[in-house]
């Protein structure tokens, strides 16, 4: 069958023709619907040699595993989330904390409780701490750079990424000065059309791309992303977002799939599902075998074993809440979100077990991209 030949071409060369990713990814999906998600996880957890490797969507797992393997061995990174505000001054159709959404009820931690959470989090053995927010003006750049400080004098081997956004990059900058490491910022969808479609006129993806590359040149790790199944979404759009990513060659790549929220304007389109993310996230490893790939919590909420799933797709990076309790279910972006509940040390144990349970290792570390620039 073709699929098997574009496999083992992926493995090899790490591209493909547009064409040929086409083939793959539409090939994919057709032959994975036949399996369970509990069969694939017991398939995916045995040895490849006995678990019919004929099956292209085995193979295609087996050999995501065989690439992140190679580079990162059996690890798996801790990253450490605080949500420290879901105040937010954009309108994104998707999004459960747009600015519209008058249903949330909005928060904002001070720096003294974030330090705090940071804090548990060093001792529970995060050494990456990812502060994620709104685009919230009301932490301007000197509070930003200032509890970016107050993390790095309390503990200095660890690693701070910040997630809040598109800024100037002369803030981008003084972020990066007062200790940031990394930043996250998902590019959503990489054509144009398409991002005016999930965003009001006030965003641009000129302007969401202009940051990615601001955070790059200043030498933060970069993550982009997308989510698998956003509304409107085409397998050529999930070509764009490759060839897209190839030229600005992140270090981290998120991807989870769509869940529609039922206060915005998206609540009556399909959720991306389980089985096109896991693929995604396979042919990411293959074309970019040395990226931060996460299992999404989003992927750990449209299926009980989803980030087990991710991880055996060849993911590398979880995330855990560290959230305060009572805040963390207002920190909605869709309907249904896990974890909400669990308080910062359940969410850490149980993370290890599930982590565990397919064959890998979180490590006490901070997990920085392994790579040779
Ligand atoms: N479903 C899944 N992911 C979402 N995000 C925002 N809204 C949703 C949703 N409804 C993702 C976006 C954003 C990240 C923080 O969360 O990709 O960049």
């Amino acid at each position: 069958m073709k699929t098997d030949r574009l496999i083992e071409e992926l493995y090899r060369e790490h591209t493909l023709s547009d064409e040929d990713y086409r083939l793959l990814i539409e090939g994919l999906r057709q032959e994975i619907r036949e399996i369970d998600p509990g069969e694939l996880y017991q398939l995916l957890r045995k040895d490849p040699e006995t678990s019919h490797p004929d099956r292209p969507i085995l193979q295609l797992f087996h050999r995501a595993q065989q690439v992140r393997e190679s580079v990162y061995q059996k690890e798996v990174y801790l990253r450490g989330l605080i949500e420290f505000t879901n105040v937010c001054k954009n309108n994104c159709y998707y999004c459960g904390i747009r600015a519209g959404n008058a249903q949330a009820e909005r928060y904002r931690l001070s720096k003294e409780q974030i330090l705090a959470c940071a804090d548990q989090g060093y001792h529970l053995g995060f050494r990456t701490i990812v502060l994620q927010g709104g685009e919230d003006p009301y932490y301007d750049d000197a509070m930003i750079c200032d509890i970016v400080r107050g993390i790095k004098q309390q503990h200095a081997d660890c690693a701070v990424t910040l997630s809040i956004g598109e800024k100037e990059k002369e803030s981008y900058q003084a972020y990066y000065d007062a200790g940031a490491d990394r930043y996250l910022l998902r590019h959503e969808t990489a054509n144009e059309q398409h991002y005016k479609q999930l965003h009001p006129d006030s965003m641009s993806w000129q302007h969401r791309r202009k940051c990615l590359y601001d955070l790059k040149e200043i030498g933060y790790q970069v993550g982009c992303g997308m989510m698998v199944g956003s509304p409107g979404q085409t397998t050529d759009h999930l070509i764009e977002d490759i060839r897209f990513m190839q030229e600005l060659g992140p270090h981290m790549i998120g991807i989870g799939p769509f869940i529609p929220h039922k206060d915005t304007p998206c609540r009556e389109e399909k959720p991306g599902t389980l089985y096109d993310t896991l693929i995604l996230l396979a042919v990411m490893r293959m074309t970019y075998p040395r990226v931060l790939l996460p299992a999404t919590t989003a992927l750990g909420t449209i299926h009980p074993l989803g980030r087990e799933l991710g991880l055996l797709a060849g993911a590398n990076v979880v995330m855990p809440n560290l959230s305060p309790g009572d805040v963390r279910e207002k920190y909605l972006l869709y309907d249904g979100k896990i974890c909400t509940g669990d308080e910062a040390a359940e969410c850490r144990h149980g993370m290890e077990r599930r982590v565990a349970s397919v064959g890998y290792q979180v490590l006490v570390s901070r997990g920085d991209w392994r790579g040779q620039s």
